[in-house]
């Protein structure tokens, strides 16, 4: 048999199919825009979503059929998505409102009503999380108090992947790792919590039954078929949010392992069969896509995003050079950052560009170069925001490692994860090996192998891993570059607490 794996994600829709082995046959991927109707506003429509899933399932159907493989074939579907975004459907099932996504900042007001009415502990002990304008609570609050109207009208909530399988299978169902994220989920007891529900005034029956990620929650419409090309009946299961989806993707599903990934923010995730919650919230504790186990994760907001912005502003030579040789900027900017010895000739660079998540939970922080000398150019500064990066993720780890959450193996993906010099940083900071797995479809692949799962291809999701995801390379620390990159991280975490009250005298200047 075969398997699709969709992942929702914010810039764009990417569908895959796999055969039973791992291996990709086919793949598509559509973009839909983001709109920001107010600064710190960020919103889509989820009919662009459910068109670039119809097209690209369009697609790997038809690129499917040409490798004489049927839609009858195709055994399951997963889904995974971008998390915490906001969908209300009406009692006809209609979109109300455009989805008030995961990067939308404009809920602090709510945020504080939250913590207010169920106690910032309680809040921390049901949800595994303090209070954040990400998670999907604060968005329903500020529906209900600026638009009552659109609130009123509400007969569902759904995050986006939820509503696509909607739309798929004509089911409501919500998914364990993805409601994690709304705030609304008991997150140790997996289910949802009456008490956080009834102290916001939040009706639970507005939220989809929750299923594990392997369950089969629906089975592909007529009318879903007939719009693209699948075979009515298909079964979906559950899936999983991007991250728990990436975990399976790239087989952190077990005691011991954890990834990192560098996109745009960056993520470190650690398995953990037990609950482990970090009193002070400056980490997630999310229900994973294994059943009955859950993620520990740490999130950087400019990850990736900080070196691309060095790129785009500061590096066009760079850029044209790339073009002529026909290789990829980012594996030139490498090349560059390598030739900086270790610690950038003493500059320092603080990732902050989005405010931060983990460790400092701070909107308000900023980026900084810390050192600056005459002696510095470019490519000391380039080096620097690669460092900056590689000790912000090792804040992350630090904390998990803190919560006696035991890394034996540490996997790199994302786009960050192609880079060696990247992964280099990250060996040495960890003082752990760094692994890149074999298949980059991360997520998708991950969805796909939840649904082998629920469908009786592999006894379990560690099972499945075993079979499917394989080590590319490994990455070794090296003893002399972890010990010199010490004195600069010590000083690195020094430097946030030196410069958190400038930072809110920053953001209150106007
Ligand atoms: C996780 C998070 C992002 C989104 C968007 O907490 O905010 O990873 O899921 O990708």
């Amino acid at each position: 048999m075969y398997y699709l794996g969709i992942d929702i994600g914010t810039s764009g829709t990417k569908t895959v199919l796999f055969d039973s082995k791992g291996q990709a046959l086919a793949a598509a991927s559509a973009e839909y825009p983001l709109s920001q109707p107010a600064s710190s506003y960020a919103e889509q429509a989820p009919e662009d979503w459910w068109r670039a899933v119809r097209e690209t399932l369009s697609e790997v159907v038809a690129a499917a059929a040409k490798q004489g493989i049927a839609a009858s074939k195709i055994g399951g579907i997963g889904l995974s998505g971008q998390m915490h975004g906001l969908v209300m459907l009406d009692k006809k099932g209609e979109v109300i409102r455009p989805a008030i996504i995961w990067c939308d900042q404009r809920t602090a007001a709510e945020c504080g009503e939250i913590t207010e009415k169920v106690g910032e502990k309680r809040l921390i002990e049901i949800t595994a999380n303090p209070a954040l304008t990400g998670f999907t609570a604060s968005k329903i609050l500020w529906v209900k108090n600026h638009e009552p109207e659109n609130y009123q009208r509400c007969r569902q909530i759904l995050l986006p992947k939820d509503y696509i399988r909607y739309k798929l299978t004509g089911a409501f169902a919500a998914e364990m790792s993805d409601a994690s994220g709304m705030q609304l989920l008991d997150v140790p007891r997996r289910c949802w919590s009456d008490e956080v529900l009834e102290r916001l005034g939040i009706d639970g029956a507005l939220l989809a039954p929750v299923y594990e990620s392997t369950e089969i929650t629906g089975r592909v419409s007529a009318e879903a078929a007939a719009a693209t090309g699948l075979s009515a009946g298909t079964p979906v299961v559950g899936g999983a949010g991007d991250n728990a989806a990436a975990a399976v993707g790239t087989g952190v599903v077990e005691d011991g392992r954890a990834f990192t990934t560098i996109g745009t923010s960056g993520v470190v995730y650690a398995h953990s069969s037990r609950v482990a919650i970090d009193p002070k919230g400056r980490v997630h504790t999310f229900c994973c896509a294994v059943p009955g186990q859950w993620l520990i994760m740490g999130v950087t907001q400019g990850a990736g995003l900080s070196l691309k912005w060095f790129r785009d502003q500061f590096c066009s030579a760079e850029k044209e050079t790339a073009a002529l040789l026909g290789r990829d900027p980012y594996s030139l900017l490498d090349q560059v950052a390598a030739s900086v010895p270790l610690g950038s000739r003493q500059l320092l660079y603080l990732p902050y560009m989005m405010g931060e998540r983990t460790p400092h939970l701070d909107p308000a922080a900023r980026g900084v170069f810390f050192g600056l000398s005459a002696l510095h150019g470019k490519k000391e500064m380039l080096r620097a925001v690669m460092e900056g990066v590689a000790f912000s993720l090792k804040d992350c780890q630090q904390i998990i490692a803190g919560m006696d959450i035991p890394v034996t193996d540490m996997m790199a993906c994302g786009g960050g994860g192609t880079s060696a010099l990247w992964r280099e940083m990250l060996a040495d900071l960890y003082g752990c090996p760094v692994k890149t797995p074999a298949a980059r479809e991360g997520p998708a692949l991950g969805a796909a192998i939840l649904a082998m799962v629920g469908v009786g291809e592999y006894a379990s999701v560690p099972e499945a891993c075993r079979a499917i995801i394989h080590v590319d390379r490994v990455q070794l620390p090296d003893p002399d570059a972890s010990k010199a990159y010490q004195p600069y991280y010590k000083l690195y975490t020094e430097l946030y607490p030196a410069l958190k009250a400038s930072f809110k005298v920053l953001d209150e200047i106007r």
